[in-house]
């Protein structure tokens, strides 16, 4: 069998946690891991080991390895980076507040990749992801589509989880996207979101509920509820693994799935290559195979124009 290879950089909460989604896959059959602290790279290594030998799943290699693991990889998953603390009476602090040192950081993580491979799907977590994608795909030229950054597809599992719970319905019964930035600009384009088929007022009008649909709660919750995760919890990993993996999933068996993934816009929305920002996006073995200029009304265009003035207050890094 062909061997198939996964390559995690940075190993923190989300990336150990990106490395257990990612084996439960059964995909891969090497997993090497980077991270600056070796020893961190070596411990994860092992335990996840240890807990294949306990699983009875596919016996992948796990191992701690170094730049020139990528030369040969089919996917690469990037966590690398510093976060923030949670600070005791306020809100999670935006995602921007890290840019500075996680552009440092992306500089040499993609310095060293880029040594050894442009053929690699690279999946980017760290946050500002769209910037921290932006920053990636073009000052190192990494191919178009081979690159992306996972955007606004948690935001979005969490809006489909909160109209679900509204509606009483499974969430896998909507469809319906958060576009623009992974931060507090981010937004649901509720014109296009249906239930089980049925659109928001035709929802209001077969599944009435005891409130209404409170549009702006459900846009504000859908950012807020991140916030909950980092106060309550310190960090936010397990919606971000699982999303790490399903991305890395639609890559290895060529899904076609649609995921609103960020990555440079160029002439979608009338944007020209100025910004990274996320929309629904074909996912195959190519990686990012096609940007859907998802149909927004007038008040939703308004709201992605102060999403992409948003992330380009933070590209001077
Ligand atoms: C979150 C991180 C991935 O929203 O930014 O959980």
């Amino acid at each position: 069998m062909r061997q198939t290879k996964l390559v995690v950089i940075g190993v923190g909460h989300v990336g150990s946690q990106v490395l257990t989604d990612c084996s439960h896959l059964n995909l891969f059959s090497d997993i090497a891991l980077i991270d600056v602290q070796q020893n961190v790279a070596k411990g994860e290594a092992l335990d996840h080991r240890h807990a294949l030998a306990a699983s009875y799943r596919t016996n992948s290699k796990i191992y701690a390895g170094d730049y020139a693991d990528c030369a040969d990889a089919d996917v690469i998953i990037i966590s690398a980076g510093v976060s923030e603390k949670p600070r005791p009476g306020e809100d999670m602090p935006p995602r921007a507040l890290m840019g500075k040192e996680n552009a440092a950081e992306i500089r040499k993580v993609m310095h060293g990749i880029t040594q050894h491979t442009k053929d690699a799907v690279l999946i980017l977590i760290t946050n500002p992801v769209d910037t921290i994608t932006y920053i990636a795909e073009n000052e190192f030229h990494y191919p178009k589509g081979k690159i992306f950054g996972t955007g606004t597809t948690l935001d979005t599992f969490r809006y489909r989880q909160i109209v679900a719970g509204h509606y009483g319905v499974d969430p896998k019964e909507v469809s319906g996207f958060i576009v623009g930035e992974h931060g507090s600009t981010a937004f649901p384009a509720f014109s296009s979101t249906t239930v089980g088929g049925l659109t928001l007022p035709q929802c209001e009008e077969l599944l009435p509920q005891a409130e209404p649909f409170d549009a702006a709660f459900v846009q504000q919750e859908v950012v807020h509820t991140a916030s909950d995760v980092f106060n309550w919890k310190g960090w936010t990993n397990s919606g971000i693994g699982e999303v790490a993996a399903a991305l890395a999933r639609a890559v290895m068996l060529n899904e076609k799935s649609i995921f609103p993934v960020t990555a440079t816009v160029d002439g979608l929305y009338n944007c020209n290559g100025e910004a990274a920002f996320s929309m629904p996006c074909i996912i195959g073995r190519n990686g990012l195979e096609k940007q859907i200029e998802l149909p927004l009304n007038a008040e939703e265009y308004e709201k992605l124009q102060l999403s992409i003035k948003d992330i380009q207050n933070t590209l001077q890094y």
